[in-house]
């Protein structure tokens, strides 16, 4: 089988913010097919990778890129909100790297049905022991759910014609595929194709995946407590795809960076989000809509 290929995301940058030329443990919490922390591999030899996913086909390819490295690399088929239950020695961690969202082998593998651009079926999982499917949450979900959803996840104009069209549609017969919930959409949102212009589909199915892997739960708690448990001079970068998780991000480094509610934790690397150069969005498009924020433990 051919590598699914991978550009990594910012990767000079969060290197750089994470200054992983310092020996010790680097912990990438989302590993995907491993594209950072085969560079910090390469770029330090006295760099150690405790890689998290909980992709298991990621980390399973994952762990075939990395294999060059043996005993400098240990992965974990887990949660990143479960890493304060990991045995890790943290005071030699030096960096934690969170790039968060879909990897694009997630969304080139029709099968996970990620994509609205490829007909696949609804599932949307990352977790494959996961029980929700979208496919699932459009079936059951009420359409005052389902319009929940779509606008607080999506920020979508239609989110409450399009529950309604989709309450309606599943009395028939239940939407099974991506193509269906994609012409479906563009019904909806009387869509026609302009250069420039955001498919609307892609909001809906950025709503749906969101709610599938409760993506936004828990990370503010993620973020401080891995932040506590880092040593002094320790980095923490992350990296996100839409407003909502870089809402969050911001939030948890300026309330743990506060001099006016307690003695500050962090030192915030980043006043203002680092986004991609014009030459990286060139290269890899979806690089588009990535924020890179860092902090440092005082
Ligand atoms: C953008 S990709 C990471 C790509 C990686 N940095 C690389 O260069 O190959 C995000 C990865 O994070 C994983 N992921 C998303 N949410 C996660 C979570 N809560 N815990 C662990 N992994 C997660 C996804 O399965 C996906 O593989």
């Amino acid at each position: 089988m051919s590598r699914p290929e991978h550009i990594p995301v910012l990767l000079d940058e969060s290197l750089e913010m994470l200054a992983v030329d310092r020996p010790g443990i680097y912990i990438d919490c989302t590993l995907g097919l491993g594209g950072h922390s085969l560079e910090i591999l390469r770029r330090n030899p006295k760099a150690e990778i405790i890689g998290l996913d909980l992709d298991e086909q990621a980390i399973r390819i994952a762990q075939e890129r990395l294999e060059p490295f043996g005993p400098r690399v240990t992965l974990y088929l887990s949660d990143y909100r479960n890493l304060p239950e990991i045995e890790v020695d943290f005071k030699r961690v030096r960096g934690v790297l969170a790039d968060m969202g879909m990897s694009s082998f997630q969304l080139d593998t029709p099968e996970r049905g990620f994509s609205h651009a490829v007909d696949g079926p609804l599932d949307m999982r990352m977790d494959l022991r996961g029980k929700t499917s979208a496919a699932r949450i459009l079936e059951k979900a009420s359409e005052i759910k389902l319009a929940q959803i779509f606008r607080d996840y999506g920020e979508l104009k239609q989110a409450r014609p399009l529950a309604r069209a989709i309450a309606s549609a599943r009395r028939l017969k239940p939407l099974e595929s991506t193509t269906e919930l994609r012409a479906l959409v563009e019904r909806v949102c009387h869509w026609i194709p302009q250069r420039g212009k955001i498919h609307p589909a892609s909001k809906v199915f950025q709503a749906l995946r969101i709610e599938v892997n409760n993506e936004l739960a828990g990370l503010d708690v993620f973020l401080e407590s891995t932040l506590r448990l880092l040593p002094p001079g320790g980095h923490l970068a992350a990296i996100s795809f839409h407003s909502l998780e870089d809402r969050i991000v911001k939030r948890t480094f300026l309330k743990l960076a506060d001099e006016e509610i307690a003695p500050p934790l962090i030192d915030i690397l980043t006043r203002k989000p680092i986004v991609p150069s014009e030459a990286e969005v060139a290269r890899n498009p979806r690089s588009r809509s990535a924020k890179l924020r860092a902090a440092e433990r005082r």
